[in-house]
């Protein structure tokens, strides 16, 4: 067996939890129960201690020959890549055939951007309809392994439809905090129907999230937030899909939304440990897109010195908060997302960047996605609206080769998609006292449903018209 299989194969037994915190450091097993680091708080990442030199061949053949096994672990889009992963076979793994989403051309959507093409990686074709799925599998995967009685999240919607199924499928009590009247019905609904019992909480996303943290001490609590590394360790297989699916033709930009910074931070871990490896040549450069209104990391971005950072080795201490965030993509709606360090530093090993866009923007980027036949929910619209963006600023050629990660699936949020072809969507003052009017959404690409006479004649007038 070649040298990078063997490595690879090696990163189960030798793994460790590691605090990313460069005058930290400290090292934890496995089986250890953390979130952050005991010793200083940071956050801690999984390192597999992959092998740099080798045959990437090896792994490649090996990982394709499995596209034709029926063994689940070879049909979970996840498991498939299992030399990079975590854990030790025989593994009591939790699947719902998760990944094996689709890479598909978005022809309007490029045009929409300036590009000459442009590829959108649907991570809403996951079994709940999320990119949840691929870390919720190995999260709840583990929470098994450690014997945990109760697997917990905060979430704006897809986190909790996400643990929710896994723990059904595993057996195992679900509890979620969920920011009462912020998620969408039908994120709520799913949640509800794979069994999690539903803790509405009268605050934000970030109130959750902080509830969560304090629960994590319990000793029967597992969470299941991105904060936790095995979550990102299932997210980063993502990289490894793409990769086959682009023929290891490394793409120039990915481009992906920011929320907690969960997603970007393991597609970065991904293609990190892919060029560790020897299996790619380069990084693409990694950029992650927030909300107007929920753009924390963004903001922090704008005022890096870009040369003092090192290409990520010398990272800013902290983060200002965004105390209200607003924005009607409510997958997105955080203000003091978890993972931004490790996030930030993935960006700026890969050259990316880190930008916001308008709720303008990006309803209208999620309905030029529409139109390629692609339904997404308005969060993962921020990325063509970013791309867009980073074009006309000259961060993105039009001849480059660009992907852009779409998170989740149209009927997430169908209310949102019906309110703006219909335009009456609106985005919510923020003004405490409901003062101030709502600030409405003009859809530039509207389609509107019309009333008709039950006639063919009528019908036939209408189609005219619109034609
Ligand atoms: N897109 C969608 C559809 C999401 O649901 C989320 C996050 C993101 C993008 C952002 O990803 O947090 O990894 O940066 N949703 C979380 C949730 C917060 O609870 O469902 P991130």
């Amino acid at each position: 067996m070649e040298k990078t299989a063997r490595a690879a194969d090696k990163a189960a037994e030798k793994a460790v939890q590691r605090c990313i915190d460069s005058a930290c450091g400290a090292t934890y097993g496995l089986r250890e129960r953390i979130y952050v680091c005991p010793r200083c708080g940071g956050t801690l990442e999984i390192d597999c201690h992959l092998d740099a030199s080798g045959d990437a061949a090896a792994l490649r053949t090996r990982w394709a020959a499995r596209a034709a096994s029926r063994d689940p672990r070879d049909v979970s889009g996840v498991w498939r890549y299992r030399e990079m992963l975590p854990f030790d076979e025989p593994i009591p793994f939790v699947t719902l055939f998760e990944g094996n989403t689709p890479l598909y051309h978005g022809p309007r959507s490029a045009q929409y951007c300036g590009l000459d093409d442009l590829r959108l990686k649907h991570q809403g074709c996951n079994p709940t309809g999320s990119f949840k799925d691929t870390g919720m599998t190995t999260a709840v995967t583990q929470a098994v392994v450690l014997g945990a009685r109760t697997a917990v999240c905060a979430s704006t919607g897809n986190t909790s439809a996400s643990l929710a199924a896994y723990a059904g499928r595993a057996g195992l009590q679900s509890a979620v905090l969920l920011p009462r009247g912020q998620i969408s019905s039908g994120k709520l609904a799913q949640t509800l129907d794979y069994g999690a019992l539903v803790c509405e909480i009268d605050g934000n996303f970030d109130d959750c999230m902080r509830l969560i943290q304090e629960l994590g001490d319990d000793p029967s609590i597992y969470v299941a937030n991105s904060i936790n590394p095995f979550r990102i360790e299932g997210q980063k297989t993502v990289a490894f899909e793409m990769m086959e699916q682009c023929l290891w033709q490394v793409p120039d930009h990915v481009v992906v939304p920011g929320g907690n910074m969960g997603n970007s931070t393991a597609l970065g871990k991904g293609f990190q440990e892919l060029l560790d490896l020897g299996m790619i040549e380069r990084l693409p450069k990694l950029s992650v897109i927030q909300a107007e209104g929920a753009a924390p990391v963004a903001r922090l971005f704008a005022t890096l010195d870009l040369k003092k950072t090192d290409g990520g080795a010398n990272l800013p201490e902290t983060m200002a908060p965004v105390e209200n965030p607003r924005t009607l993509a409510t997958a997105i709606k955080i203000g003091a997302p978890v993972s931004w360090k490790k996030a930030l530093r993935a960006v700026l090993r890969s050259s990316g960047k880190i930008i916001s866009v308008s709720e303008q923007e990006i309803a209208d980027a999620k309905a030029i996605i529409g139109r390629d036949g692609i339904g997404c929910e308005p969060g993962s619209a921020t990325t063509v609206a970013g791309i867009k963006k980073l074009v006309a600023a000259g961060h993105i050629r039009a001849d480059e080769d660009v992907i852009a990660v779409l998170t989740g699936h149209m009927l997430k949020d169908p209310d949102y998609v019906s309110a703006y072809h219909r335009g009456t969507l609106a985005l919510d003052s923020g003004s405490k006292d409901g003062s101030a009017a709502p600030q409405p959404i003009h859809g530039a690409f509207q389609n509107s449903p019309e009333r008709v006479a039950a006639n063919k004649a009528a019908i036939l007038a209408t189609l005219e018209r619109r034609r």
